[in-house]
């Protein structure tokens, strides 16, 4: 596994719901490095391009509706196997059927109101940093503990 950053939203029902510390308390408890962190309001335009795969899903309009509906916050995330780490700590995509122990599983019930978006792949995750943060506004900087998060003779 490689070093990884992957972009996650705190969408507008985390936000509102006031689970924004909670949410984003997992991913640093885990040992992964915040690496960008701000608040947003996604715009039509934002959030057709960052959901562009779906434009044909007849969930789509509402999809766009909810996130340019109100306020989120937006993470670069950064470790070895960040991208498939979070996933799994998102848990499956509707709320009534994530498991416990997952954000959506322990945080909600709906199916579209399911409070978090991860990138789901390296593609993506590149793709999506980009679009969601401007030159600078995410940081490379040395991880503090890093010798103790991870087994530096096998994993880094
Ligand atoms: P996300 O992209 O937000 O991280 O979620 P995901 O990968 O788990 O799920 P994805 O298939 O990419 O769907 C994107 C978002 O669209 C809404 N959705 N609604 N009503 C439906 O059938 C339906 N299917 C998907 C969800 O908000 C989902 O997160
Ligand atoms: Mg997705």
């Amino acid at each position: 596994m490689t070093m990884e950053t992957t972009l996650l939203i705190v969408k507008p029902d985390g936000v509102q719901r006031g689970l924004v510390g909670r949410i984003l308390q997992r991913f640093e408890d885990k040992g992964l490095q915040l690496a960008g962190l701000k608040m947003m309001h996604i715009t039509e335009d934002l959030a057709h391009r960052h959901y562009a795969a779906h434009k044909e899903k007849p969930f789509f309009a509402g999809l766009v509706r909810f996130m340019t509906s109100s306020p989120v916050v937006v993470m670069a995330v950064r470790g070895v196997g960040a991208i498939e780490i979070c996933r799994k700590m998102m848990g499956a995509t509707f709320g009534s059927r994530a498991e416990p122990g997952t954000i959506r599983g322990d945080f909600g019930v709906s199916n579209s109101f399911n409070l978090i978006h991860g990138s789901d792949s390296p593609e993506a995750a590149s793709q999506e940093i980009e679009l969601f943060f401007a030159k600078g506004e995410v940081f490379d900087f040395p991880q503090g503990n890093l010798e103790w998060i991870y087994d530096a003779a096998e994993e880094l």
